[in-house]
């Protein structure tokens, strides 16, 4: 079962599991309850968000949110959930922080609300912790001068960030460097308070619950898929942000390990309930697919039909023989949160699983592709990385070994699933840092093994 290692708080081993079976209620989606918290901060009114994820980075938004003059108060949801409720006077009501805003380890806390303080006259710093200090930010500090705020980063344009905005910025339109939910959502932000359209241009469609989410509130966003699979994206300013009562569908990144675990474990029946299946975000669903998992979908509806319009299922997965799989660039960023449980997914498959494109994965809480190489090999999986590229041969009998999650939450979550497969004990270090987006876990993973 699971045992905490002696003189190290933060390890935890991990057994073998006989059989997987039973039903999981996941945290509410990361991505989602942050942009609620934000939104409910810009509306003018009180704001209700069923069964927010309680992870520390959406708790660090809470708290940012509080400190820009929002009333935020917080009751137990299902599944170690949350509800809020959220009390505020719209954007024009936003108040200078008395101190820091502290994103912790979130970088969608650090990116978008540099785009929500650009569209209002305050000053703020925003800061992290040392994994967030490492990370880029020219690509938000860029669009937001552009529009007409002050942004300045530290050494190359690292956090602390501090952000100078203005009642009125100016609408650009904007071609993202890299695909990135967090650059466009920070833009179309700022485009709020922008005097005319704002665009942002993306090569590849990231995830756009922001979209969708302004819609709800009454914003007019346009959407255009262009022919190879981007999208051009625009929003009329200056807007006002309506408040609206939502539920928030299970993190489907969350879902992701669970559907790796059963796939690869000889004795496995799990139901994983109340899933978010956006169109954006169900890559990991459909390439586990493509290698043969036995994943059977049954929709469950929608969140909250009025308001967020995110489509949700029921999905139970069983043992499966995978298959290899090929990820061009633009899958590997359809599925950049999934590629390391996707890679121990490559380890079971037979063939060679090529995964290309995988550089973003370098600038995320860790450098997860030194990160997923090291710990999978470490516990005798075949995998290398060339350039951007990770190939990953299988199937491969995992052996129990120390594997550093280099706090990381995925890649902690990624290492405890193998060890469910693995022979003997595996133990990760550094495991309580899945408390950043799934602090039920290992709660979770207690109750379905035997
Ligand atoms: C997120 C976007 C992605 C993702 C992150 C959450 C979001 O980051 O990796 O976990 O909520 O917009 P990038 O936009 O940097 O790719």
């Amino acid at each position: 079962m699971l045992r905490t290692v002696p003189g190290d708080e933060t390890a935890i081993a991990v057994a073998p599991a006989g059989r997987l079976g039973g039903e999981l209620v996941l945290p509410g989606d990361k991505s989602i309850s942050h942009r609620a918290l934000m939104l409910a901060l810009l509306a003018s009114g009180e704001s209700h968000i069923r069964d927010a994820g309680d992870g520390a980075d959406v708790r660090s938004t809470a708290t940012m949110a509080r400190a820009l003059g929002a009333r935020v108060e917080r009751e137990p949801g299902e599944a170690g959930n949350v509800d809020y409720r959220v009390t505020a006077t719209g954007g024009a009501g936003l108040r200078r922080p008395s101190g820091v805003l502290d994103c912790g380890n979130s970088g969608t806390s650090l990116r978008l609300f540099a785009g929500i303080v650009a569209g209002h006259p305050i000053e703020a710093i925003l800061d992290g912790d040392a994994s967030l200090r490492a990370r880029p930010m020219a690509r938000v500090i860029a669009p937001l001068s552009a529009m007409g705020a002050r942004v300045e980063g530290a050494r190359d344009g690292r956090p602390p960030l501090v952000v100078a905005g203005r009642r009125r910025l100016q609408p650009i339109d904007w071609q993202t460097p890299v695909p990135s939910a967090q650059v466009k959502s920070a833009i179309l932000l700022a485009g709020l308070s922008a005097t005319g359209t704002t665009t942002v241009r993306e090569s590849v469609a990231t995830r756009d619950h922001m979209e969708r989410m302004l819609r709800a509130r009454g914003v007019a966003v346009r959407t255009t898929p262009t022919a190879d699979g981007g999208a051009i994206v625009q929003v009329d300013g200056p807007a006002t942000v309506r408040p609206v009562g939502e539920r928030v569908p299970g993190d489907p990144s969350a879902a992701a390990f669970w559907l790796v675990a059963a796939a690869i474990h000889p004795d496995a029946d799990l139901l994983v309930q109340r899933v978010g299946v956006n169109p954006t975000r169900r890559a990991a669903v459909d390439f586990l697919g493509l290698m043969g998992a036995a994943i059977e979908e049954r929709p469950s509806g929608e969140a909250s039909p009025a308001q967020v319009g995110e489509p949700v299922a029921d999905l139970r997965v069983r043992s499966s023989d995978l298959r290899a799989i090929q990820l061009m660039p633009a899958d590997t960023a359809r599925a950049i949160d999934e590629i390391p449980i996707l890679c121990l997914a490559a380890t079971q498959a037979r063939g060679r699983t090529m995964i290309r494109g995988a550089g973003e994965l370098r600038h995320k809480e860790s450098d997860r592709v030194a990160g997923i190489v090291t710990g999978l090999s470490a516990l005798g999986a075949r995998i290398s990385v060339d350039g951007d590229d990770i190939t990953i041969d299988g199937p491969t009998t995992l052996r129990g070994a120390v594997v550093d999650s280099l706090n990381d939450h995925r890649l902690a979550l990624t290492f405890a699933i193998a060890g469910l497969v693995a022979e003997g004990a595996t133990t990760v270090l550094g495991a309580d840092s899945v408390q950043i987006s799934y602090p039920t876990f290992f709660a979770d993973l207690e109750r379905i093994r035997s």
